[in-house]
């Protein structure tokens, strides 16, 4: 913007010279050679100092850096966006919108798309965020490290505001519902006893009967001024996969299992472990390593190249898979649906089965192309559980279930009765439920010696996070996003005049924009950006974050920005001797 206007400018004295020429000119107005020179040089200046304010010498290592942080490798940064499956394109929208540093970032489940290292990075990254951040997550753990604040959108459609991060939330809220509880029941109790008494005394004229009409009176303006009402505790889901009877270990063997997919590396080489019916195993490992392969060999969806996989003869396997809705028939209703799976059996033990897992009423009934995708993972749930596997093989299970529905999955897996194999990010999830943690990476598979708080602080200090991290290393991730060790960098001033709002739909779709799909992922993220409304905020507080979404809407956030023109008159005064980059290292 800046510099197109200094075009402009230039232009225009460039006319003006060509006519006057001369060195003594001066007449009618116009300027000397000199004085235009010394007003392109404020020009020239002024606009180095702005790219200067912007940090653009330093754009691009900030963009890597996060870049990276969120899996790139350094190639990968130079491949067109468009040639990325979704997941990598909805992560260059996400480095985005933190590259532009936005006063009011908007964030819609970030960590859908990313593995356990990119997670871990991101969350460090926003715990840092010193402007307005407001993300919707599922993932406890996640929000417990970033949010200070939590809004929660109740199931009347209300909003309601706490201090505190995610736990605190769930603190305070279960204090206020205990205290609303005795509240009530100490009121209903005094209208109880004044309302006998009054039935009771409340006629004639005895002594009694006065303290009755005074209880009325009492009683009036108890109503009057308003009675606490009895709090609504929402009824928790009740998930539950049966008792799916006894098999003897070894229950699925891994002999020296080889895989690889054809005309590529092989991804496996002479993998041996077993899986029984009291593993509790979650699998982790960087994007790409081969996790969801593994789930493919153990189900039997695909054959290893060497090696055998040895299930016992009696063994039911249920699978959750990534394309979960692939099991469904969309055109039909759960009951349906439940009716065509499973003929013979009863509604009502059909309708128990999907309401165990909170496909209730209506939704039973509901065509499931109609369903949302949380709902739908809840139907497929609801097969698994029906199905009685012996084995669990989940592979992230999470990304479309609501918390209420993750922690009835871990109560669940926890009274189940059979193995289970879990792969996922959602380190609460992990940490309730897993035993062990397998750390699939390298063509194979290693146990890890810890649980997954332990294996969190290890990816901590192997990303740098640490202050201390010369005890890192512990655990190396390559797969194919591996992390190339980032050099020290220290937290970025923020500067308060690149107010931008944007969610991550958003900054997809422009990446879906023929143009910018065809940059390089870095240049995407270096594309200019619309500049909208300017708030600047010292602290974080609720009554701020209504403010200042109030005062973006009037600033009209889809607004064309106007764009400021330099002129010899609006030249802003030079604050400090200025060497434009280009000539630093020359001086
Ligand atoms: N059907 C396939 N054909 C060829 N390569 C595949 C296929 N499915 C996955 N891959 C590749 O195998 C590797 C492991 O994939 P996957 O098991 O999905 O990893 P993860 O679940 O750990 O992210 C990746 O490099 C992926 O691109
Ligand atoms: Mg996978």
């Amino acid at each position: 913007m800046a510099i197109s206007a200094l075009t402009d400018a230039a232009e225009k004295a460039g006319g003006t010279t060509s006519v006057g020429g001369g060195d003594g000119g001066g007449d009618d107005g116009e300027l000397t050679m000199d004085e235009k020179q010394e007003i392109l040089m404020d020009m020239l200046t002024a606009t180095y100092e702005r790219l200067d304010d912007l940090d653009a010498d330093t754009a691009e290592t900030r963009a890597r850096s996060i870049l990276q942080g969120l899996g790139f490798t350094h190639d990968m940064q130079s491949k067109l966006t468009k040639d990325f499956s979704g997941g990598w394109r909805m992560r260059v929208s996400l480095a985005r919108a933190l590259f532009i540093q936005p006063t009011l970032l908007l964030l819609d489940e970030p960590t859908n798309h990313l593995d356990m290292e990119a997670v871990i990075w991101l969350e460090d990254y926003l715990s840092k965020w010193n402007k307005i951040l407001l993300l919707i997550s599922h993932s406890q753990d996640f929000l417990n490290n970033v949010c200070t604040h939590t809004i929660h959108f109740t199931h009347k459609q209300k909003l309601e505001y706490y201090d505190g991060n995610y736990d605190q939330f769930v603190k305070t809220k279960s204090e206020l519902e205990e205290n609303q509880m005795k509240q009530y029941a100490w009121e209903q109790d005094q209208m109880k006893s004044m309302k006998e008494y009054i039935a009771r005394f409340g006629h004639g004229t005895s002594k009694n009967a006065k303290q009755a009409q005074s209880k009325q009176k009492v009683l009036d303006k108890m109503v009057r001024g308003g009675l606490t009402t009895k709090p609504e505790v929402e009824k928790p889901m009740n998930f539950k996969f049966p008792d799916p009877g006894h098999l003897p270990p070894p229950v699925l063997a891994f002999h020296d299992v080889s895989f690889g997919y054809p005309n590529c590396e092989p991804l496996y080489t002479s993998v041996n472990f077993g899986v029984d019916l009291d593993s509790r195993v979650a699998l982790v490992g960087p994007n790409g390593a081969g996790k969801t392969t593994l789930v493919k060999l153990m189900s039997g969806e695909l054959m290893p190249s060497q090696g055998d996989i040895r299930p016992h003869g009696h063994l039911k396997i249920g699978r959750f898979t990534q394309h979960f809705v692939d099991v469904l028939q969309l055109d039909k209703t759960p009951l349906e649906f439940f009716d065509t799976v499973y003929p013979g059996t009863p509604r009502e033990e059909q309708r128990k089965y999907l309401g165990r897992f909170g496909i209730s009423g209506k939704m039973q009934v509901q065509k499931m192309a109609e369903l949302s995708d949380g709902q739908k993972s809840r139907v497929v749930f609801a097969k698994l559980g029906r199905d009685a596997p012996h084995i669990l093989l989940l592979d992230e299970p999470t990304n479309h279930l609501d918390m209420e529905s993750i922690d009835a999955l871990a109560k669940a897996v926890n009274e189940f009765e059979g193995g289970l194999v879990l792969v996922s990010h959602d380190m609460r999830l992990i940490s309730q439920v897993a035993k062990e943690i397998w750390i699939c990476d390298h063509k194979t598979i290693t146990m890890y010696q810890g649980d997954i708080n332990n294996f969190k602080m290890d990816m901590r200090a192997q990303l740098n996070l640490e202050d201390d991290n010369k005890k890192a290393g512990k655990v190396k991730l390559k797969g194919d996003a591996s992390v190339v060790k980032k050099a020290d960098e220290k937290q970025k001033k923020m500067r308060g005049d690149a107010s931008v709002a944007m969610t991550m739909e958003d900054s997809a779709k422009l990446l879906n924009d023929e143009t910018a799909s065809s940059k390089v992922a870095l240049d995407s993220i270096l594309a200019p950006k619309p500049r909208v409304a300017e708030i600047n905020r010292d602290a974080f507080d609720i009554d701020d974050v209504r403010q200042s979404l109030a005062s973006i809407n009037d600033n009209k956030l889809n607004e064309a920005p106007k764009s400021t023109e330099i002129t010899s008159d609006n030249v802003p005064p030079i604050r400090k001797a200025y060497v434009p980059p280009h000539l630093r290292n020359k001086v």
